[in-house]
C-alpha cells in the first residue's frame, strides 16, 4: 500500500529563494518554543549555556544565506569539528589509509564509548565518535604538536571562511575534566594505534572541540562540503572532491552517533551534532543548514535541532532518498 507524503522530492537545487526564507521563517516560529532536552552539565562551561537560546541558517552552494534567532552567537564547536578535521585529514592521508587507519562504521555506542574499542581489536570504528576523532587529529601532518594544531585551526578556519578563535574557559574547563578522553588516548597507545603521545594527542582534540562557531559559520562549513570542498564564501577551494564525498559518508554513517540510523530514516541527509547543542546538515550539490540550540536527547543530538532539520528536509526537498 503506498501512504501519500507530502514531502518534496529531492531536485537538483533549492527552491526558490523566497520559498527558503519562507521555510527558514516557519521552522523558526514552529520549534523555538521546543523545551524537551536537558542542557548537558559534564563539561562545566557548557552547563552556563541558556537554554533557550536558538538559532538557524542556510546557505546555499551559491552562497545565498537566510538565517534567524540566535544565529551570529558564538558558542564552541565540540563534536562537530570532528567532521571537518577527518575531511581535513583525509586529504592529506587519502581514501584508503583514512579508511585502514580510523574506520567508517558506525558503533551502535555512545560517543565516549571505551567497549567500541575493545569490541573492535583495539581500533577505532569512525572518526565522529571520541576515540576515532582521538585517533584522526593525531594523524594531522606535522612534526610538531603546534605544526599539528596549526593544520587543524587554519583548516577549520577555511572552511569556515573567517579565522575561528578559541574559548579559553571552555577548553581550560574541558581538559580539566576529560579524563575518560584521556584514558580512551591511552588505550588506544596500549593497542599501538596512535603513535602521537595521548596526552598531546588529547589536548589537540579538547582544543579543536573549544573553537568558537556561530550557528551561520556551521551552515558555510556545511555548504562547502556540499559544494565538493569549495568555500561558497570564500571562494576557496579547501579540500577535494574526493575528501568531501567521504567525509559526507561518513557523516551519513556516524553523525548522530547511535542514531544515525534514525536520522537518516527521518531526514535522509550527512550531518554532524556537537554537545554543545549545533548541528550542521547537508544537501549535496544545495547546501548547509545549521542550527544551534542547547537541550539535547539522550544520545546528546539537539533536540530543537533535530527537529527543525526534519521540517526543512521536507518543505524543501533536501532528503536524498
Ligand atoms: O570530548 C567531548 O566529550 C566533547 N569535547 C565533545 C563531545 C561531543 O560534542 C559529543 N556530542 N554530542
Amino acid at each position: 500500500m503506498v501512504h501519500s507524503s507530502r514531502s518534496a522530492i529531492s531536485t537538483g537545487q533549492l527552491p526558490d529563494s523566497g520559498d527558503v526564507k519562507t521555510a527558514i521563517d516557519e521552522t523558526y516560529e514552529q520549534f523555538s518554543s521546543v523545551d524537551d532536552g536537558e542542557v548537558p552539565d559534564y563539561i562545566p562551561a557548557l552547563a552556563d549555556a541558556d537554554p533557550d537560546l536558538f538559532g538557524i541558517c542556510i546557505v546555499s552552494t551559491e552562497g545565498q544565506s537566510y538565517s534567524r534567532g540566535d544565529a551570529e552567537l558564538l558558542f564552541t564547536i565540540q563534536s562537530i569539528s570532528k567532521a571537518f578535521v577527518f575531511a581535513l585529514v583525509r586529504e592529506e592521508v587519502g581514501h584508503t589509509k583514512a579508511r585502514k587507519m580510523v574506520g567508517v562504521n558506525n558503533t551502535g555506542l555512545p560517543f565516549d564509548s571505551v567497549m567500541a574499542i575493545e569490541l573492535n581489536g583495539g581500533r577505532t570504528m569512525n572518526p565522529l565518535v571520541n576515540a576515532g576523532a582521538l585517533a584522526t587529529s593525531a594523524l594531522a601532518p606535522g612534526e610538531t604538536w603546534e605544526e599539528k594544531w596549526d593544520f587543524i585551526s587554519r583548516g577549520l578556519s577555511a572552511f569556515a571562511g573567517r579565522d575561528l578563535e578559541i574559548d579559553e574557559d571552555a577548553f581550560e574547563s574541558e581538559r580539566k575534566n576529560n579524563i575518560r578522553n584521556q584514558g580512551i588516548a591511552r588505550l588506544l597507545q596500549s593497542y599501538g594505534h596512535i603513535t602521537l603521545d595521548p596526552h598531546e594527542v588529547t589536548e589537540l582534540y579538547t582544543r579543536q572541540c573549544a573553537l568558537l562557531v556561530s550557528t551561520e559559520d556551521l551552515a558555510v562549513m556545511g555548504a562547502t562540503l556540499a559544494d565538493g570542498g569549495r568555500n561558497p564564501k570564500t571562494g576557496e577551494q579547501v579540500i577535494g572532491q574526493g575528501a568531501s564525498r567521504d567525509a559526507l559518508a561518513v557523516m551519513a554513517a556516524n553523525g548522530l552517533y547511535e542514531a544515525s540510523g534514525e536520522w537518516l530514516y527521518e531526514i535522509g541527509m550527512p550531518a554532524k551534532s556537537g554537545v554543545s547543542g549545533g548541528l550542521v546538515t547537508i544537501a549535496p550539490g544545495k547546501g548547509g543548514f545549521a542550527s544551534y540550540s542547547p537541550r539535547l536527547d539522550d544520545a546528546g543530538n539537539s533536540v530543537r535541532g533535530i527537529k527543525a532539520a526534519r521540517h526543512l528536509s521536507n518543505e524543501l526537498g533536501m532528503n536524498l532518498f
